[in-house]
């Protein structure tokens, strides 16, 4: 995952070691678009806006640390997703990245379906009038309730992940005098993530059923039988923040082939191939992501090939991106509190957020870039890591980053691509109070998730 230690900056041999910054761009008050989301930019003061509001007036109203989510950039991703697939695929957004109320209208309103994968997502989409045969349920161990829920609620599939669940969802749905359309989701023997992908005994992990011994065999097999179920196609998942197609082209050919399977064994051709989500984002300006069009195109054209070559009518195709769509369209805004110059090493910058509100740093090793907001500076680039006010050093939200040298208490300084699984993660650790996301528009700024409140803490805490 990290790039390579470079030799600019302090030269000391931890720092070598450990970090995993690059050299300094050319200039830091250069807010790259490739990490930014679509409306940020600078205004004739040399403040960040978003929407065309600047940071400075953004924090003064709803304080930090925030979410601030361009609502334009995310609504023109979920339209690219939807025209790059067309009307003979499906694109259901992944609200494990991100899922709040707001978000459920804005998909209903572009056209996508939605993935959830619990059930408090499914409640938070229905309550947001997602129409139900939109959504997809997920889950390796979905609960007797949830499932019940769904299939009361009409969801257009339920995506089945081992023995037992095909045998509960078709009693539930029987019980309810219901037959549930269901996928079955496989384990390739693939996993991908970023660059690298590795296909091989990958079935050692909690979901799915391996098509390696004929074990998604049999549960076709299975699933065929039951009256509860009408099963409408298999579903495979390889993994998270992938950029190389590689692991796709084994995923759906390894899926292809249990279709046709399917169709030598029970004269049945499966209609739908869903091949999950984990499509790649910039973090760092060093990412370069492919375009839903390009991600499109590649996934049909391996899968019209892989389906030509087995003489299989080709099946309605299926994502789920979800960082892809929302990871781009925020960025988390901080004050900066304290500064402190380690000699030799760097500067360590600590904000009012943390841990608490991105885990990704401390429990991936994930890399982030960061920008001074509330002004430019002409000063030289300081290495620095960003951390949190939480009370463990693993409270790191951006490991390595130049920031300018004249950095200080009160400037506001923002991490870009947090849409994903930031907020979604997010804890009350320390007893802090989780941030507010606040959906930008237009000119116009408006909470969509608010900022806890002592209350809130206090109300779970029973006494
Ligand atoms: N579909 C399925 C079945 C999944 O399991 C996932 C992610 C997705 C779609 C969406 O993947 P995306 O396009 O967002 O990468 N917390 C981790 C990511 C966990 C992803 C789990 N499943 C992170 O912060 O990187």
């Amino acid at each position: 995952m990290s790039r390579s230690a470079h030799p600019a900056g302090p030269r000391h041999a931890d720092v070598l070691t450990e970090g995993h910054y690059s050299a300094p761009p050319a200039d830091l008050n250069v807010l790259d678009p490739k990490v930014w989301a679509r409306t940020v930019t600078r205004d004739e003061r040399g403040v960040a806006t978003v929407g065309g509001l600047g940071v400075d007036a953004l924090a003064e109203e709803f304080g930090t640390p925030a979410y601030f989510l361009d609502e334009t950039d995310f609504r023109a991703r979920c339209r690219a997703w939807a025209e790059a697939f067309g009307k003979d695929a499906d694109v259901f957004y992944a609200g494990k990245a991100f899922l709040s109320r707001a978000i459920v209208r804005w998909l209903k309103e572009e056209g996508l379906n939605l993935d959830v994968c619990s059930g408090g997502e499914l409640t938070t989409a229905l309550s947001a009038g997602m129409p139900a045969e939109r959504i997809a349920f997920h889950g390796n161990n979905k609960s007797e309730e949830e499932i019940r829920t769904a299939v009361e609620a009409g969801v257009g599939r339920i995506v089945l992940d081992s023995f037992q669940e095909i045998v509960r969802v078709a009693h539930i749905a029987q019980s309810l005098g219901k037959r549930q359309r269901v996928q079955i989701r496989v384990t390739v023997g693939v996993e991908a993530h970023t660059h690298e992908f590795i296909a091989t005994a990958h079935e050692d992990q909690k979901f799915g059923i391996a098509l390696a011994g004929g074990q998604a065999a049999e549960a076709v097999r299975r699933a065929l039988k039951l009256d509860g179920l009408e099963l409408i196609g298999i579903h495979s998942h390889i993994g998270s923040q992938i950029f190389d197609m590689a692991g796709f082209e084994v995923s759906a050919r390894r899926v292809v082939q249990l279709l046709a399977e399917v169709r030598d064994e029970h004269g049945v051709e499966l209609p739908e191939i869903d091949l999950g989500g984990g499509l790649g984002i910039a973090y760092t300006s060093e990412d370069d992501p492919r375009e839903p069009h390009e991600i499109a195109k590649a996934l049909s054209e391996i899968v019209t090939r892989e389906c030509e070559s087995a003489g299989l009518r080709t099946p309605r195709i299926s994502v789920e991106p979800g960082r892809a769509i929302v990871g781009p369209t925020a960025f988390t805004l901080y004050r900066v509190g304290t500064v402190k110059p380690l000699e030799g090493l760097r500067t360590y910058v600590s904000v009012d957020g943390g841990m608490s509100d991105n885990i990704r740093t401390a429990l991936y090793d994930a890399e982030y870039s960061v920008s001074l907001v509330s002004r430019t500076s002409d000063a030289e680039p300081m290495l620095s890591r960003v951390v949190g006010k939480h009370c463990e050093s693993g409270d790191i939200v951006v490991r390595d980053a130049f920031l300018p040298a004249d950095l200080g208490p009160g400037d506001l300084i923002a991490v870009p691509a947090t849409g994903a699984y930031c907020r979604s993660m997010a804890s009350n650790y320390n007893h802090a109070l989780r941030p507010p996301v606040v959906a930008v528009r237009d000119g116009e700024a408006r909470v969509i998730v608010r900022r806890e409140t002592e209350e809130d803490l206090l109300r779970l805490d029973v006494g």
